[in-house]
């Protein structure tokens, strides 16, 4: 067996070296899902086969006898096709007489090696079960073409991750196009939904079928994207978030990326995800190594709703998940934009601290000459012209008024006016002396240059040395437009360099929090999640968007990791004016903070949001703990979802009503996901700025000031909803009696 290179990622302590792939088969299976690999037959072609995917989907009985279920499905001999059926293997490539995308695509210079047979050398699962495993690794290799594939399948929580390592053991360069992870869809999985977006409404869900042919999402930004599908998803028809059975994948990368499912009239469907790369991006030399980034897969019983309790138990179980209440932010950007000033922010901060705020981030404009966003970015210095003596008087403000501090920061980025541009204007990603088209009146650092990401590390190090500073908000302003690293396509260089950069920034600093921004929710994915904090989902903090964006985003990020903040009453992106109350239902549903001038706020509104932190601080363990639950079944102006306890104690559901209902009567609302025989009371969470008293007394239950109930009842029968206007919400708390 070959020296294991990466460890499985699920050893529990009580994990063995399980003997089963000596039989003939791997079970990997949890509680959610079981995946099952069975050796292949030899063929003519190919005396070695990989072993093969037989289901993965529901989970089967441990006991399971999966050599009678590979019997049981083993393919007739088709006319006018292969005289050996095809069987789908690990890593389904041409050799096999696969016609869909291939799992590995690349060759030597001289177009050799563009189609390798590996055999299977090596093989450890681990597991607590004697007949089923919670991971196993794979080395594959194919002595001609002198590749060596290692492949580590582990499930969690009902996620699948796989992970893949390609080794160079020739003696020539070889040129790497695609290593995906590739798993199979049945039949019934015809119907695709996935995400697309732009800035300020990222998330936007397509449905489409799956017919014969490729649907494919690639990402060409050099960042995850605002367009990203963040989770792509195929189910059997009409999956709902309740109901329908759903295959998904995530790709846990911020470079550029494929995701896609495809169908052929060979009777084989498939999904896939894989790192996107530019031609001669990766040019492997002799002993070089290609990790790919790790795709994570779910399959779900129940709907969206459970693909995403998969990844939130996923997200939730890493050793790096936040376990402190999330603190309330206050963040100065749409307060006060570039306009820093001591006495102001001051002002802001007393404010802030008055109504409740934990933490204070100061956003973009407190360093070089960044008076606007078209100078300074690179010269991560305290401006003197704005802060003459340093951050320190703001920093002490903000920590005597009882919150935390925070910082903007952009450092992948340079403004052509800035004295770090004017000192290495070569230091740009750019194909040598062409340069690229500015964005934002900005350029990309080339963080793979070794003095790029030094230079970086000293400064933010210093920074973060220097003051007191609780949180970053890292952000990345442009696409990567025409990318090049020292004369090569740069996108992964650049995704790796940061990375790393992180990775050490985070080692150095290990209490520091940082929040991944990109023009709002351009960074979303489990690579940069894996080294942040919290994500922000959008510029757009205009709540009646936000629904929407948060409600997708919630497909793989928990709400605790999603910042969601309390705007204006005039959303500066939309110009849409709302209500308080709903601006503060909806920021709930996610971390909470607030982006408005509270220092010119009236005494009203300080005391509404006063009261939506102290909802959110009364409820924050609720909301961040809980299972994540959408209703299906909401008049199609409205969206309702909810947040129950992991135990069905306790519940928090919102109904906001977004345009005007045709009805005069609204359908009563049934809950999901509690529990049917316990005693609930149902009481309705009044904000201040909400629908009136008088509007919500239309529902008796409400003018009663809320009701005892069985959880059956809830979710059988539900219960009346007033009639509000657009853009107003109603948020019911559930307790057990
Ligand atoms: C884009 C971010 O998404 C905003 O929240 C803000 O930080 C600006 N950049 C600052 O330039």
């Amino acid at each position: 067996m070959d020296k294991k290179r990466i460890e499985p990622s699920v050893a529990t302590n009580s994990a063995k070296e399980l003997p089963v792939m000596g039989g003939s088969f791997v079970h990997l299976k949890d509680e959610r899902v079981s995946l099952v690999l069975a050796t292949a037959e030899p063929t003519a072609i190919n005396p070695n086969p990989l072993p093969r995917i037989v289901h993965w989907g529901a989970p089967l009985a441990a006991s399971t006898d999966v050599a009678e279920i590979v019997s049981l499905l083993a393919p007739p001999t088709p006319h006018a096709a292969a005289d050996v059926p095809l069987e789908r293997s690990l890593l389904p490539l041409p050799v096999d007489g696969w016609r869909l995308r291939p799992a590995l695509q690349g060759a030597r210079a001289d177009g050799t090696d563009w189609s390798p047979r590996f055999k299977l050398t090596g093989y450890q699962a681990l597991g607590a079960e004697e007949s089923t495993a919670t991971s196993v690794w794979f080395t594959m290799r194919d002595p001609v073409s002198r590749l060596r594939i290692e492949t580590d399948i582990a499930v969690s929580g009902g996620v699948v991750t796989i992970q893949q390592v390609l080794h160079n053991e020739g003696d020539t360069d070889y040129l790497l196009g695609l290593l995906a992870a590739t798993l199979p869809l049945p039949a019934r999985a015809t119907e695709i939904l996935d995400l697309t977006g732009r800035w300020c409404r990222e998330r936007s869900p397509q449905r489409h079928p799956l017919l014969m042919g490729t649907w494919s999402r690639e990402t060409r930004r050099g960042r995850t994207g605002h367009d990203a599908s963040l989770v792509f998803a195929v189910g059997t028809p009409g999956f709902t978030f309740a109901s329908g059975e759903v295959w998904a994948v995530h790709l846990g990368w911020s470079g550029d990326s494929v995701l896609w499912a495809e169908r052929s009239p060979a009777g084989f469907a498939q999904i896939g995800a894989g790192e996107l790369l530019h031609p001669g991006e990766v040019r492997l030399a002799p002993g070089e190594s290609y990790e790919a980034p790790v795709v994570f897969a779910v399959h779900s019983t129940a709907g969206l709703d459970g693909v995403s309790a998969a990844f939130h138990d996923h997200v939730r179980a890493r050793e790096s998940h936040p376990t402190s209440p999330r603190p309330v932010v206050l963040n100065t950007w749409e307060a006060v934009y570039f306009d820093q000033d001591l006495d102001k922010l001051t002002a802001l901060a007393d404010a802030a601290a008055a109504v409740g705020v934990e933490r204070f981030v100061l956003d973009d404009g407190w360093f070089g000459a960044r008076r606007d966003d078209t100078a300074g970015l690179g010269d991560w210095v305290v401006s003197s012209e704005v802060w003459p003596e340093g951050l320190d008087p703001l920093i002490r403000a903000v920590q005597e008024r009882g919150m935390d501090f925070g910082l903007w920061v952009e450092p992948e980025m340079v403004n052509p006016n800035s004295d770090l541009f004017r000192a290495h204007h070569d230091w740009m990603l750019q194909v040598e002396g062409r340069g690229t088209p500015t964005w934002r009146h900005q350029q990309v650092l080339d963080l793979a240059r070794p003095e790029v990401s030094a230079y970086l590390l000293a400064r933010l190090d210093a920074l973060l040395t220097e003051y007191d500073i609780a949180y970053l908000k890292w952000d990345h302003n442009r696409d990567l437009v025409d990318a090049g690293h020292l004369g090569v396509a740069g996108v992964r260089t650049q995704t790796l360099a940061l990375y790393a950069l992180l990775d050490e920034l985070r080692r150095r600093h290990p209490r520091v929090e940082i929040e991944t921004c990109a023009s709002g929710g351009g960074r979303v994915d489990l690579g940069i999640l894996a080294r942040t904090d919290r994500i922000w989902a959008s510029d757009t903090i205009d709540a009646h968007e936000r629904q929407y964006i948060q409600r997708w985003t919630g497909l793989l990020v928990p709400p605790e990791l999603v910042g969601s903040h309390v705007g204006s009453a005039t959303a500066h992106t939309t110009g849409r004016r709302l209500g308080l109350a709903f601006r503060v239902a909806t920021s709930l549903f996610g971390h909470f903070g607030v982006e408005a001038d509270l220092a010119v706020a009236t005494p009203e509104v300080r005391r509404g949001i006063a009261e939506g932190i102290a909802a959110y601080k009364q409820h924050r363990a609720l909301l961040h703990s809980g299972r994540t639950v959408r209703l299906d079944d909401v008049p199609a102006e409205a969206l309702a979802q909810g947040v129950v306890a992991p135990d069905r104690s306790e519940a928090l559901f919102s109904y906001a009503q977004l345009a005007t209902s045709p009805v005069e009567v609204l359908p009563p609302l049934r809950l999901r996901g509690l529990d049917p025989k316990a005693r609930y009371r149902l009481r309705p969470l009044t904000l201040a700025g909400g629908p009136t008293a008088q509007e919500l007394a239309a529902c008796p239950w409400i003018a009663a000031g809320g009701m005892e109930v069985s959880g059956e009842a809830l979710m059988e029968l539900g219960f009346s909803v007033p009639v509000m206007h657009p853009d107003q919400a109603l948020l019911v708390h559930l307790s057990r009696v």
